[in-house]
């Protein structure tokens, strides 16, 4: 993983729109052909309707034209939930990079992050 990702995560989420948590979170996923795509997280009044960063970085990617294989890396800037885990395994990403809890960056596959995952 690249840091200059891991720099795009970071300054898109200063475009979060996060007034009911104020956790500003950002995602900047990158093409096997080099496109990179930026998400961040965008909440609303009726909390459940929220959208995580990675998802919406993975939205913008599939709006492009990208499928399931076709994206190699992303970086978040926080640990990634439960269920983008499950978003990050169905576009078979190759690498996830991420803020741990402890503050540290790391890389993992979307495999290690969840664990005999559902398919369908
Ligand atoms: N959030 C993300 O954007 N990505 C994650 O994987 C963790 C959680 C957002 C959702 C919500 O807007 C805020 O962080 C607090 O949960």
């Amino acid at each position: 993983m690249s840091d200059s990702l891991y720099g795009r995560a970071v300054a898109a989420a200063e475009q979060a729109y996060a007034p009911y948590s104020k956790f500003l979170v950002g995602a900047a996923v990158r093409t096997h052909d080099g496109r990179v795509y930026e998400g961040v997280n965008v909440e609303n009044a009726s909390y459940p309707l929220g959208i995580c960063a990675e998802r919406a970085a993975l939205a913008a990617a599939v709006t492009d034209g990208c499928r399931p294989g076709d994206l190699e890396e992303i970086a978040i800037t926080a640990s990634p939930c439960g269920g983008c885990r499950q978003w990050l395994y169905e576009f078979r990403i190759d690498e996830v990079t991420f803020r741990n809890a402890d503050g540290e960056v790391v890389t993992r596959t979307p495999a290690e992050l969840l664990p005999e995952t559902f398919e369908l």
